[in-house]
């Protein structure tokens, strides 16, 4: 196993003012801002995490998460989602919804109005219409194309193509509470009723309040073998930056796995009790963004 095909920097930074946002890929950076202008808008920081989530599910040129992203291997957007809340270790997930825009939403009503954690497929949809969330149909023509396209040709579509990418964003409030989310369409064209990490708690995201909170993106399958976010969590819990904590992790997925590391296309942010954020993935540098009060860029890990 080689340390180096790891892509991190080399050590953690750390924020000079909170609250802190940090998300997944290039498109995180607009919904860090929307984040935090929800929260100095007075919003908390869960509603803040919803807010930035709820942008990139509502970008229709998006086409890895919410609106617009592509469908499964029966043309049909499929969406996962969860959100957590620090305090009380709280959590809601959907899996495998469909005709709703906004599972990110769903998931946070999960949480707060039902005893569960996670809801699926059309038991899912059945609540988020009682909640009234709107069904709509999430397939745009230009995904319906691609997807008639990738069915003429019968063609698998290998993980690490372009087709898995997904937002997770976690944040910490100036009293140091911690919230997080994530959202994806999933992989393309996958089977009908495939769920991936995404709405998995502990895989394709973890806030613990005490130690700090991680989410992951890329080939769900090679997270959730392994409760990724927990494990970069538990990782920071042993005293690891956050940086260390994600390059611990995959190091360790890929040890356990036994594939070489740039076969697994995983990526993972994350975000200590301290302020201090991180990255690590295992492709050719993974864009991160990172926001708080006077600063918003995207980095690469
Ligand atoms: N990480 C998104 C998925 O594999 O579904």
């Amino acid at each position: 196993m080689s340390r180096t095909l790891i892509h991190s920097q080399s050590h953690s930074q750390v924020a000079t003012e909170r609250p802190v946002f940090v998300s997944t890929w290039n498109f995180g950076k607009p919904a860090n801002e929307a984040s935090l202008r929800k929260y100095q808008g007075g919003g908390s920081i869960l509603d803040a995490v919803e807010e930035g989530i709820r942008l990139t599910e509502a970008d229709k040129s998006n086409a890895s998460v919410g609106d617009g992203g592509k469908p499964n291997a029966e043309g049909k957007v499929q969406l996962d989602a969860c959100i957590m809340h620090g305090p009380g270790t709280k959590a809601g997930s959907v899996g495998g919804i469909e005709d709703i825009a906004h599972p990110i939403s769903v998931a946070r009503a999960v949480m707060e109005k039902t005893p569960h954690v996670m809801l699926v497929g059309q038991g899912a949809k059945k609540f988020a219409l009682e909640q009234g969330f709107a069904s709509e149909n999430l397939l745009t023509a230009k995904q319906r194309k691609e997807w008639r396209a990738w069915r003429r040709e019968k063609r698998k579509m290998e993980a690490g193509e372009n087709n898995h990418d997904t937002i997770a964003l976690v944040g910490i409030a100036a009293d140091g509470t911690l919230a997080g989310g994530c959202s994806t369409s999933g992989l393309a064209y996958k089977m009908p009723g495939r769920v991936g990490d995404s709405p998995i708690i502990g895989s394709g995201l973890y806030v613990d309040n005490e130690i700090g909170a991680a989410g992951a993106t890329g080939v769900g399958e090679n997270v959730m073998r392994f409760c990724g976010s927990f494990m970069v969590v538990e990782y920071m819990r042993q005293g690891l930056s956050p940086e260390e904590a994600c390059a611990e992790t995959i190091r360790r997925i890929a040890r356990l796995d036994g594939r070489p590391i740039e076969d697994l296309h995983i990526n993972f942010i994350a975000l200590n009790k301290k302020g201090q954020f991180g990255a690590a993935g295992t492709g050719n540098g993974f864009p991160y963004a990172v926001t708080y009060p006077g600063f918003s860029d995207i980095l690469q890990s």
